[in-house]
């Protein structure tokens, strides 16, 4: 009886928190305001304001781990920003591995930073701007950002300019773009595998927020940085808020969960878009982005993908955002829109909406290409634009959108959004399988909090029943009620370890002495940054004289809690 009614508790936690995730995940589609069209806002054949800019993250130079890193590197300056002439370029962290030899060590290596500065040299051959910020791993082992190990002052684009945050402004095409990169890196920056959360210090989001109030005068802001904002623990309203009138937060860190989750995208409540992006480290992905006369674009490629195609007009219907974009200029469009990148000449450009041919699409201008279409024939619901092109080198590639003219959105698959919090693969595989290259993974709620959700269950499934049990136990002794026969199932023979476990006085303490040392004790003590000692509990981490909140220490220890009770279920085998 008491066990059925601490199952129901436990079931009772687990429902709230679902619910609590569902209501979070909800995206909520707005119509499209029609408008009076002036002279000069047609989109037509003709390229008007129209910028593009290009991402690549988690590049992990390593003097121990796949040499071809940098040779690829190269290849994608000297082919790719050749071909496409950006005018600026993002590094959104990790720029370096700084990893031992052996995975668990880590240690800044002052020739991995000597290649970057290198291939960075010969990429800016074919950019304006190459912007670049400290990732979790640039940050290894960094006591301070004047600390002498702190290559990236030395060795990296922006860094002899900029030892955190900064903002960049371009002038192009009629349009003043800001750039804002969020330095999220901790300081000290400790060891591996300690360092995986950002922290944004008050003054250092004071100083982002001043930046926020600079860029108001631009005609669009991209925020970039290394840490998705899951994984990036900022004061009070938080970053999401902070970010929302930008066009677009673009990071990465998270790898897409080795590409499990290969649109790491979502919009958030306040009307931020977040773009996690894959790493160039294993899978020399990078990301062509564009704002054609005020709608947002992009597409995530590899590096020899050519020709490399962008749809620029209509747009993808998943990250339309009405309020910072004239969405209603696609309706009232002439052309169809789409940006297309090769080595050598495009030979044959197709397009299809909905299955059926609509006609072959032409040069305009540069890498513009352009068809004439009817969008009123389109104007209920969703469509599927389909683009094939194909260069002189008979490369040829496909990109497929789904678009509406209404502001209907492509519905969000749930398993994504679901994935962090129930059997992650399991719950992917079956959404990938379901829509395939369209699944959209939801980066909800931040990780440091779902950490600590899922600690206190374990931790509660684990203490709860014992102590339930014990008082029972004390109970039955006391005459209160005989004991329960127990059946001899899996769930009889686990509660029957349990109450072993609950009714022998030196089991139960043991058992209760090491959870409460869990929670409070400290967990390790040693030099956590060069020369720094520091001491790691579940809440948190000392190091030097600083206290750093949050860490993976939640999910440790939740990993912890979850082989006790694994183990109590083991001998119930
Ligand atoms: C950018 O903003 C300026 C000033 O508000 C405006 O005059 C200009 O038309 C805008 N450019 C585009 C392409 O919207």
């Amino acid at each position: 009886m008491q066990l059925q009614v601490a199952f129901c508790c436990l079931l009772a936690i687990v429902g709230i928190l679902l619910a609590r995730i569902i209501a979070a995940l909800k995206v909520h589609t707005n119509p499209i305001h029609d408008r009076e069209v002036k002279d000069g806002e047609i989109l037509g054949n003709r390229k008007g304001s129209l910028f593009y800019f290009v991402q690549i993250t988690d590049i992990h130079i390593s003097i121990f781990r796949d040499p071809n890193r940098i040779p690829d590197l190269w290849t994608f300056c000297d082919e790719n920003l050749k071909v496409i002439k950006p005018p600026v370029v993002i590094a959104s962290g990790d720029l370096t591995d700084a990893t031992r030899e052996q995975p668990m060590g880590s240690q800044q290596y002052e020739e991995e930073w000597r290649q970057y500065s290198n291939s960075v040299r010969k990429c800016k051959n074919h950019t304006k701007a190459w912007l670049d910020i400290r990732g979790n791993h640039d940050t290894f082992n960094v006591p301070s950002s004047n600390s002498s190990i702190n290559y990236f002052r030395n060795y990296s684009a922006q860094g002899r300019l900029h030892s955190y945050s900064y903002m960049y402004t371009t002038k192009e095409q009629g349009y003043t773009v800001n750039f804002i990169a969020v330095d999220g890196t901790t300081e000290p920056g400790t060891i591996k595998p300690y360092n995986f959360f950002g922290i944004i210090s008050p003054e250092g989001f004071a100083v982002l927020e001043k930046m926020k109030r600079d860029a108001a005068i631009g005609n669009a802001t991209f925020w970039f940085g290394h840490y998705p904002t899951s994984t990036l623990l900022s004061p009070s309203p938080g970053m999401r808020e902070l970010m929302n009138d930008g066009m677009a937060y673009l990071n990465g860190h998270l790898h897409t969960f080795f590409m499990m989750v290969p649109k790491m995208h979502t919009l958030h409540h306040s009307g931020l878009i977040e773009l996690e992006l894959g790493d160039w480290k294993d899978h020399r992905i990078y990301r062509i982005l564009a704002i054609d006369n005020g709608l947002f674009s992009f597409v995530d490629l590899r590096v020899h993908d050519w020709p490399a195609i962008l749809i620029t007009n209509p747009k993808d219907s998943m990250y339309m955002q009405p309020t910072k974009e004239p969405l209603w200029k696609m309706a009232k469009s002439t052309h169809i829109r789409i940006l297309i990148f090769s080595k050598s000449a495009i030979r044959h450009c197709q397009v299809k909406i909905d299955d059926a041919d609509v006609g072959q699409c032409l040069q305009s201008d540069g890498p513009l290409f352009v068809l004439p279409w009817n969008p009123q024939d389109y104007s209920k619901g969703l469509h599927k634009l389909e683009v094939s092109a194909m260069d002189s080198d008979l490369q040829t590639r496909n990109e497929t959108i789904i678009f509406s003219l209404d502001g209907s959105r492509e519905p969000f698959p749930f398993g994504g959004r679901f994935a962090l919090m129930s059997d992650a693969v399991t719950t992917l595989q079956e959404q990938i399988d379901m829509a395939p290259g369209r699944n959209m993974a939801f980066l909800f709620g931040d990780f440091n909090t779902q950490a600590q959700c899922l600690f206190g269950f374990l931790f509660a499934a684990w203490i709860l029943p014992l102590c339930i049990l014990r008082i029972c136990h004390y109970r039955i002794l006391g005459g209160a009620f005989v004991k329960p026969r127990l059946s001899n199932d899996f769930f009889g023979r686990l509660a029957r370890n349990f109450w072993i476990a609950a009714a022998t006085d030196r089991i139960f303490i043991f058992i209760m002495l090491g959870m409460v040392y869990l929670l409070i004790g400290p967990w390790f003590v040693g030099e956590l940054a060069d020369g720094l000692y520091g001491v790691i509990f579940l809440w948190g981490t000392f190091v030097g004289n600083v206290y750093q909140p949050g860490s993976l220490s939640y999910f440790y220890g939740a990993t912890h809690s979850y082989s006790a009770l694994d183990y109590a279920g083991s001998f119930a085998e």
